[in-house]
């Protein structure tokens, strides 16, 4: 995986093991770091120094989510102060929105991954500018930009591209095949969308951000209209 990601172009990759609590071992930071540690002396002979590997988790959303961070039993990306937060892939959990105020409350950014391969924000994207307003950033995966994930979660990306609720892309690799770590390809299909620029702030700028803790620029989302594309103004159209 590590050769792949360094074919691409990419420098750091966040590994993040699922903490699903009853479902996963939920492995404590310090085993993380540690394992991530033995992992980079094995990246660095496959790929003298080219690629970084960093500390992080998926936590899927719990009730407990918030207790857990205040234990430090979650470990954030990079240990600064982002996280992972994975939803159900049917529905959108009724505590979502608290969880995540009760987040930032601590001092925590969520980054709710994969948005666009959840059916209820298939059926209504909106949903996610809503998270956006609350402070949450949103994180979605390249392969559903290319298509490679079916057309719903294709759609899905492009409508959240579009509306300004998309600020990562990444490859939620977990294998050199099939699912890759290359990021590449969505950037190229989100820079037909968004535009080259905006599409590189996605693999780059905005994850950098991250990994340092950072704030980054967030662009409002856009209203959100029944047909999908964001209804733009006379004058937009010829810029
Ligand atoms: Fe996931």
């Amino acid at each position: 995986m590590a050769l792949v990601a360094v074919q691409d172009g990419i420098e750091q990759m966040v590994s993040t093991p699922h903490m699903f609590n009853g479902l996963s071992r939920n492995p404590e930071p310090s085993e993380v770091i540690d394992r991530v540690g033995a992992l980079n002396q094995a990246v660095a002979a496959a790929c003298g120094g080219r690629l970084k590997i960093l500390p992080g988790n998926e936590v899927h959303v719990s009730h407990e989510i918030v207790r857990q961070v205040q234990h430090d039993r979650v470990t954030r990306i990079n240990l600064r102060n982002y996280m992972l937060v994975e939803f159900p892939s049917l529905t959108v959990p009724v505590l979502a929105e608290g969880l995540f105020s009760d987040l930032l409350m601590e001092g925590v950014t969520p980054i709710l991954v994969h948005p666009e391969r959840n059916s209820q924000i298939q059926t209504d994207p909106s949903i996610v500018a809503a998270f956006v307003d609350l402070g949450v950033r949103i994180q979605v995966t390249a392969m559903s930009v290319t298509g490679e994930f079916g057309p719903a979660a294709k759609k899905c990306a492009d409508i959240l591209l579009w509306h300004n609720c998309v600020h990562f892309l990444a490859s939620d690799s977990h294998r050199p095949s099939r699912r890759a770590p290359i990021l590449s390809k969505g950037r190229d299909a989100a820079a037909g969308l968004i535009g080259k620029e905006r599409a590189r702030a996605l693999v780059y700028d905005n994850p950098r951000a991250v990994v340092n803790g950072e704030a980054f620029q967030v662009q409002p989302p856009l209203p959100f209209k029944s047909s999908g594309k964001p209804q733009r103004s006379f004058l937009s159209r010829f810029f």
